[in-house]
């Protein structure tokens, strides 16, 4: 047998040697681990070491992934690991992701990936049927939300310019696109704007209300008054789930308005579109389902591993209008129950992601999914009652998802961060970064499953007690 391959004792000799790490690992995130303490030396030895010429055994490698990977990564599934919007995976993406790997199927043309393809379209409209897509949209699995953005950003673009856009792209324009956000959106939209020849200076970032949430009456007029100056509005990006402190815009009226102008509505879900699992969230994501397209991402409220994500698009043969290029080498039989996704998406060569969302829900259902999204909610509403109660700190936004601003109230934002740095160093927690209306404030997002109610008065027990230490120095 050829030395790259396993022959079958091998293969269970690894399998059973991820089994054990993956088990003690668990076992591990039950004992606080510092976070953010590297072995520097080690990391160096890694960056050092000159191409080996020679293999190594498979125990070497578990080993040294034991004593050098592992000690030296950061925690994500720690119970006090709190600063983005990204979860401790759920038990079953690791499996999918080694399964994906075994088969490498490419899930660009559906001859190369028939289930793969079967697996992929059930998921898209698994969503599609969450948010009330009508008959005639699409969808793809993308790498994450803001390559669903640029995906759909794309589309817009062409749609808005039509036959021109793949031969002229925005060469020949007077007029220039407009895109309208707020001033909460995730920066993510921003690149994707310069990265479609949009540019800065055509994004308009509209202010928020006291609820984070996009103004209606200062989009219009933005709109309006860009359209007496020769602009060329085109689209507008409302957010569901805004990236700081989880707001909704108000998407009926963003979706009424889009209609009366013509607009493209595009909605960035990333962070708070799947919370339409669970019953008590979905009322707020209704309205999700007229854009023209929707971002979600599977990585985060399906607590699928990195990297899974997703977008719809209302019309899906607007996304083959931008995407579908069929070179000969490329060509391959249609068949009327596949989709040759790479006509649908920038990527060709694309792995089979939709195996480890398909499992995600097949494995635990959905209401297991309503259940965690809603305790994590409950866990920020908790924080949230504990800071308001609590008068050395300071809650700077209210709660709507599971996202909780706080700072200490009597410090200045240089003593915030160091009590900030103070939790990190001690082995409290990992909270995020954020300014809320031009105050430097602490994050706690909750998206891990292993977060409990006593986690959350430990932080504010010790934000309190470091925040009286700042005071006295
Ligand atoms: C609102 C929002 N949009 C987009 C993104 C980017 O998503 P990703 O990190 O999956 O690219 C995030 C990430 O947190 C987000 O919160």
């Amino acid at each position: 047998m050829n030395e790259l391959l396993f022959d079958p004792d091998t293969h269970r000799k690894a399998g059973h040697l991820l089994g054990e790490l993956l088990a003690g690992y668990e076992g591990d995130l039950s004992n606080p681990p510092g976070f953010g303490q590297i072995d520097r030396d080690a990391m160096r030895a890694i960056m050092t070491e000159p191409l080996p010429e020679e293999g190594r055994s498979l125990e070497e490698l578990f080993q040294e992934f034991r004593e050098v990977v592992m000690p030296n990564s950061t925690h994500v599934a720690h119970r006090r690991f709190l600063p983005y919007v990204l979860p401790s995976p759920n038990g079953i993406s690791a499996f999918a992701d080694a399964l994906a790997s075994t088969l490498n199927q490419n899930c660009n043309l559906w001859t190369l990936s028939p289930a793969a393809n079967a697996i992929e379209q059930r998921v898209i409209s698994w969503f599609q049927d969450l948010f009330s897509f009508p008959e005639g949209s699409g969808g793809i699995i993308t790498s994450g939300g803001s390559m669903a953005n640029l995906t759909a950003l794309a589309i817009a673009r062409d749609t808005y310019l039509g036959t021109s856009a793949r031969m002229d792209g925005l060469q020949w324009r007077v007029s220039p696109l407009r895109l309208y956000v707020s001033d909460q959106v995730h920066n993510c939209v921003d690149k994707a704007a310069v990265i479609l020849g949009i540019g800065l200076n055509h994004v308009r970032h509209v202010p928020c209300d006291s609820q984070f949430r996009m103004r209606m009456d200062l989009l219009k007029e933005a709109v309006m008054q860009d359209r007496r100056d020769g602009f060329s509005p085109f689209c507008v990006v409302g957010s569901a789930g805004t990236v700081t402190t989880g707001a909704f815009d108000p998407l009926d009226e963003l979706a009424d308005f889009c209609d009366e102008e013509g607009l493209w509505l595009h909605i960035d879900g990333a962070y708070g579109a799947l919370t339409v699992l669970s019953e008590r969230r979905r009322p707020h994501l209704q309205p999700a389902g007229r854009a023209h397209s929707l971002s979600l991402d599977p990585h985060k409220f399906l607590f699928a591993s990195l990297e899974a994500g997703c977008v719809l698009v209302r019309r899906a043969e607007d996304m083959r209008t931008t995407y579908s290029f069929v070179p000969t080498y490329l060509s391959m039989f249609s068949d009327p129950d596949f989709l040759n996704y790479a006509e649908y998406g920038p990527q060709l060569s694309r792995s089979f992601k939709a195996l480890k969302v398909w499992w995600s829900l097949r494995a635990f259902g959905r209401k297991a999914y309503a259940k965690a999204i809603d305790d994590l909610c409950d866990l920020a509403e908790y924080m949230e009652a504990r800071t308001e109660a609590e008068p050395e700190l300071e809650l700077l936004a209210p709660v709507t998802l599971n996202a909780v601003c706080v700072r200490c109230r009597n410090l200045s934002d240089g003593q915030n961060e160091r009590v900030l740095a103070r939790l990190l160093s001690e082995g409290v927690a990992f909270l995020g970064r954020a300014e809320v209306k031009g105050k430097f404030c602490l994050r706690a997002c909750f998206m891990n499953l292993r977060t409990t109610r006593d986690d959350v008065d430990r932080i504010l027990e010790e934000m309190v007690r470091f925040g009286r230490e700042e005071m006295r120095v």
